[in-house]
């Protein structure tokens, strides 16, 4: 179904209270919760792993989304999987084997997603569509919550959704998601927004009635 989902980043949550903070979010209308995993290789940040992960499975009742930012990917997918993500989205940038990592997420009973980076062409995936269930295309360089939208990567998500036809693949968009640029990539094929900063600004631990306006401006 194409109803439009949700899914608030922890990046910009409050890191001392991850546990408080996914409830108030699926308290206040969120669908997935986006947990971004970042290891200072592939993206000059670092943030959490798999503890982190486990640690705040059992405050998500809906969808935990794991976005790995890390290079390599491979050796890391089933603490992962054990850790309870429900999606696990690996960059087509991290190395030269996804085809393989992809068939690792699903051999580990995650759903599988890719994504691009704002400089790689949807072409990058034609040969991932049928192992996929997500593509995550970034609407921003990966690394830090609160940066501008990459508005050039809406024509992106158009040729994505040609090339997905009637395959069960969401787009997840990923990046400067605010009540402006929602629309514009809702209307180019997007199913799935996070949204960070959009969320969590103005709020402070636990706030839901602020996440929750937040998440219903988008
Ligand atoms: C960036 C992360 C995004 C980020 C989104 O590397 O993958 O998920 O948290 O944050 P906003 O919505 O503030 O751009
Ligand atoms: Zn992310």
């Amino acid at each position: 179904d194409r109803t439009l989902k949700i899914a608030p980043s922890i990046l910009s949550a409050d890191f001392a209270n991850f546990g408080a903070e996914c409830e108030a979010i699926e308290a206040q209308g969120a669908d997935w919760v986006h947990v971004d995993v970042m290891d200072g290789q592939f993206v000059p940040n670092i943030t959490f792993g798999p503890a982190t992960c486990a640690a705040i499975r059992p405050h998500i009742r809906g969808i935990m989304d794991v976005h790995l930012m890390i290079t390599p990917v491979d050796p890391f997918v089933d603490a992962f999987a054990q850790a309870g993500a429900d999606v696990i989205t690996a960059h087509v940038e991290a190395g030269p084997h996804i085809h393989r990592t992809l068939q690792a997420i699903r051999g580990a009973g995650a759903k599988a997603g890719v994504a691009l980076n704002p400089g790689t062409p949807a072409s990058a995936v034609e040969y991932l569509l049928d192992m996929v269930d997500l593509v995550c295309v970034m609407t921003v360089n990966p690394g830090f919550g609160g940066q501008k939208f990459i508005h050039s990567q809406i024509d992106k998500v158009r040729q994505l959704r040609a090339m997905i036809g009637d395959r069960p693949v969401h787009i997840e968009i990923d990046g400067g998601v605010d009540p402006v640029t929602a629309p514009l990539v809702a209307q180019a094929g997007a199913d799935v927004l996070v949204a960070g900063s959009a969320v969590f600004r103005g709020g402070s631990v636990g706030q839901p009635q602020v996440y929750g306006d937040n998440i219903k401006a988008i």
